[in-house]
């Protein structure tokens, strides 16, 4: 098959886009792959995640058929786990999902007919090697067997090559709830003739052969999934397709592999080239090989459309990815320096076309991936020497438990693998269940962590429109249209939509209202406000007796005044940085309360406290112009960019967007926020913090109005309290001098003196050292342990005498024990002494632990009287040296 057609990637995509365009699809971007304001999803993980509220009804579609590629993480969950990615030739953490959707037009019929054109005249697939799955219906979901497909499948396909299959393969669902239906998948066989012969593709569909696989999953999406799991008809029909992008190049270029094709020999290449050996010699090597191809597309991506990694949520995630790859290379390709992110402009080249975003920021991705790398490699390092460490102190039992294994894995990046080739090459094993069982407590405690209940949506009135008032008004009067009760980290909230609110929903960096819903004889206070698929949601922990009747919303003018206040000053703040540092300066992200506000941005270095002056002198300069705000609410996108505003990476935008002007010279940006009518509102700005977020990312908090006043004001107060208690000096910076520079000068003089009481000490133990075959050797027990520290007073005698000895301190204190020992180098050359090991031994007499160097150990342990028996067992094992 295809051994006179193949098609190169770039030329696959576009001959999809051009395929459903010339059937009335409109091709739209990708939505970006990090998705904000949802709190079921991180990323975006299928196509049809930006058209989830379509389908849902609570948007109504631009276009009833579009097309497009979606950028798509699989991550964890049952769809993906980031561990096995790698060993197969065919899972992907990012890949592309080609789709074409109907909202409400089409539906099973034109569907399947489209796909099928495509595939066979177009990617000239052969039929022979096609099969489909239709739904054969659940008897406990009261779901009939899917006829319409299978008869529309028959015009195209003989019996044998259409399968029936279970609710669960098809019947795709988006998760526990929301829209759903019944769904028929197109699977190829990519295997030899001979293999074909031997057993017939049919049999093999759906079990996990990488060389029958899923391209295509059509779904038809008729249902709503309820919280209680009945299933809602939904009021139209609609389709959500998806075809894996990689496999389908696999399929027309004839490839065993998704990394053959071209997509990722590229990339493979690169990795080829910074090594310097092949692909597809070693299978081990070529795992990293594949790991590395994958997940730098997945970091480069997510970077691209601002998810930084970091220790929290989806950056984590991202770091997770990105530490994989590392630790792959390092282990099985030799790279001991950073590596990953020079793979990043091949990256860039490949997808410059379709997905600029990785170019357009290049070397700001660069630098992040570059820093990562330093750091995690540096992590590397000291988990070796922990599992060092780790495989000394079980040297006893021969077996690393699952708990620290997990922390290998957990703190410095070791999956379990590693883990137990280096515990096998020191003839070790690890407790893989008890790393599993530990691993499962994670999940565990993070799926609780982060886990939301809701329940069903109640109706109250039934209103078709709905208006958000909060650009013009704070208060206005408004029905409850549904409302739900739900459980949010344990505890209950209400959710309230209205038919008209002037409450903001936290979004754009911006925090939601709150204020109250006025009725007649109850005021229920509304905590927060969150737009969840476009519904505007407001939060409360009460319900109103009667939630039919109207009301008044009225929101917190003091916060909401304060809030503005704050995005202004950070629309202030973004145009200052770039008129003083560089058009470089890009927005990484935004928080916007009422308290401060904290600006994230692309910057190489510190900002200078000279600098950051200068910067928020301009920013006053440009409150006191009192600048008035242009606020224009339906601007075609185009043009907003031709007047200069700015589009975010890895934002979405309509085609019509909102733009908020100060001085058409000055500030123009693309915003969906609230603002001050003129800048003077503001009053003064300070900047209370400067800092770096990760490489190149700074963050600058500011205060604004009251917020400003008060931080002078504990600024002030904090001064006035430092001159009264030095008695208000005439100079307070020098006095404070003086004071500093005594102050050290007595510490060094107090720290001399201890050093040289310590040598007098160690002296006087030294003198009274005793001989046995001519080693010397101390045994001493100590009380008074005030003021100096055991282990320098050990190294303090071995200045003393560097060959032929052996020290043992044992000191008590409330009751404990500590022990140290330490042994000249040439006994543990000629002699085979052996602090470390010797240490262990003694911990079990004073009851403890232990570990050490072959030179020096120590140990602590809760029997002071075992310190005695460890003194004659060292006494003997003097003597026995030379004997
Ligand atoms: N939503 C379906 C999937 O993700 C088809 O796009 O497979």
């Amino acid at each position: 098959m295809g051994e006179f057609f193949t098609m190169h990637s770039s030329e696959i995509r576009s001959q999809f886009f051009k395929f459903f365009e010339n059937k009335g699809h409109k091709i739209v971007p990708t939505a970006p792959l990090v998705i904000k304001n949802d709190p079921t999803l991180m990323f975006t993980n299928a196509g049809m995640n930006q058209f989830k509220d379509i389908f849902l009804g609570n948007n109504k579609p631009e276009n009833t058929r579009v097309a497009d590629t979606q950028k798509c993480l699989r991550v964890s969950g049952k769809h993906n786990d980031l561990e096995e990615v790698g060993f197969d030739t065919y899972h992907h953490t990012f890949f592309e999902m080609l789709g074409n959707w109907s909202f409400g037009d089409y539906f099973k019929k034109e569907a399947i007919e489209y796909s099928w054109e495509l595939l066979t005249q177009y990617y000239h697939l052969p039929a022979e090697r096609l099969y489909a799955t239709v739904f054969r219906g659940d008897k406990t979901q009261g779901l009939q067997f899917d006829d319409e497909s299978f008869q529309y499948w028959k015009n195209f396909l003989p019996v044998n090559q259409i399968i029936e299959g279970s609710l669960k393969d098809n019947f795709w669902e988006m998760g526990e709830t929301g829209p759903c239906g019944p769904c028929s998948e197109i699977h190829i066989d990519l295997r030899s003739e001979s293999e074909r012969k031997k057993i017939p593709g049919e049999k093999l569909v759906n079990t996990g052969n990488p060389l029958v696989v899923e391209l295509w999953n059509l779904v038809f999406i008729e249902y709503n999934r309820q919280v209680n799991g009945t299933l809602l008809k939904l009021p139209e029909k609609h389709v959500d397709t998806g075809m894996g992008f990689e496999r389908l190049a696999m399929a027309i270029q004839s490839k065993n592999s998704n990394y053959e094709t071209d997509i990722f020999q590229t990339l493979i290449a690169e990795i080829v080239k910074l090594c310097g050996t092949n692909y597809g010699v070693d299978e081990k090597k070529d795992v990293a090989y594949r790991v590395i191809a994958d997940h730098i597309r997945a970091v480069a991506f997510a970077i691209a459309d601002g998810q930084i990694p970091s220790n929290i949520k989806a950056g984590y995630v991202i770091r997770r990815i990105l530490r994989r790859a590392v630790r792959f290379g390092y282990t099985f390709l030799n790279f001991k320096e950073p590596f990953l992110y020079k793979l990043l402009p091949v990256l860039a080249e490949q997808f410059n076309l379709v997905f600029p975003e990785v170019s357009n920021q290049l070397s700001f991705i660069e630098k992040v991936i570059r820093e990562e790398e330093k750091t995690f490699l540096n992590t590397l390092e000291s988990g070796l020497k922990k599992l060092d460490e780790l495989l000394l102190s079980s040297s006893w039992k021969k077996i690393i438990e699952g708990e620290p294994a997990f922390e290998l894995y957990d703190t410095y990046g070791f999956p379990l693998d590693l883990t137990q080739l280096i515990a096998r090459e020191n003839g070790y094993s690890v407790d893989e269940k008890g790393f599993n069982s530990e691993m499962e407590k994670q999940k565990e405690r993070s799926k609780q962590k982060g886990k939301i209940n809701a329940g069903d949506w109640f109706s109250v009135n039934k209103m078709d429109t709905f208006s958000f008032t909060g650009y013009d008004q704070i208060e206005n009067t408004a029905h409850i249209l549904q409302y739900r009760k739900v459980n949010i980290k344990g505890k209950d909230f209400y959710q309230f939509v209205l038919d008209k609110t002037p409450f903001f929903a936290e979004s754009g960096g911006q925090v939601g209202d709150t204020g109250e819903f006025i009725f007649e004889n109850q005021t229920v206070k509304v905590v927060d406000t969150k737009k969840e698929n476009n519904l505007w949601v407001h939060y409360s922990e009460e319900l109103p007796v009667d939630p039919s009747t109207e009301f008044i919303a009225r929101v917190n003018k003091n916060k909401r005044r304060d809030t503005e206040n704050n995005h202004s000053a950070t629309h202030v703040l973004h145009a200052v940085l770039r008129n003083v540092l560089g058009n470089h300066v890009v927005q990484r992200g935004s928080l916007v309360c009422a308290d401060y506000l904290r600006f994230d941005f692309s910057h190489f270095s510190k900002i200078e406290q000279s600098e950051l002056e200068v910067i928020e002198k301009l920013i006053n300069e440009k409150i006191r112009e009192n600048i008035l705000l242009t606020e224009d609410r339906n601007v075609p996108i185009k043009d907003a960019v031709a007047r200069g505003a700015m589009a975010l990476f890895g934002e979405k935008y309509g085609e019509m967007v909102r733009v908020i002007t100060f001085d058409s010279k000055f500030s123009v940006e693309l915003c969906g926020g609230t603002h001050v009518k003129q800048l003077g509102n503001i009053g003064l700005l300070k900047i209370i913090s400067e800092s770096s977020i990760s490489a190149g990312v700074r963050r600058i908090e500011a205060v604004t109005a009251d917020g400003a006043e008060n931080y002078i004001l504990q600024r002030m107060h904090l001064l006035q309290k430092v001159n009264d208690l030095m008695k208000h000096p005439n100079d307070t910076v020098s006095v404070l001098e003086h004071i500093l520079n005594d102050y050290q000068s007595l510490k060094n003089a107090f720290a001399r003196q201890k050093e040289k009481e310590l040598s007098e000490l160690a002296k006087r133990i030294y003198v009274q050292k005793k001989i046995k075959g001519g080693v010397s050797f101390i045994t001493e027990i100590i009380s008074e342990v005030n003021d100096f520290s055991v282990k320098d007073l050990v190294f303090k005698i071995m200045e003393l005498q560097k060959e032929e000895i052996f020290i043992a301190i044992g000191s008590c204190e409330n009751q404990k024990a500590n022990l140290f020992i330490s042994v000249s180098d040439d006994l543990i050359k000629e002699k085979g002494i052996d602090a470390s090991k010797l240490i262990m031994e003694f911990a079990k007499d004073i009851e403890g632990g232990g570990g050490g160097k072959p030179h020096f150990a120590s140990a602590g342990g809760k029997n002071p009287e075992g310190l005695k028996v460890v003194m004659g067992k060292v006494e003997r094992l003097v003597g026995g040296i030379n004997s």
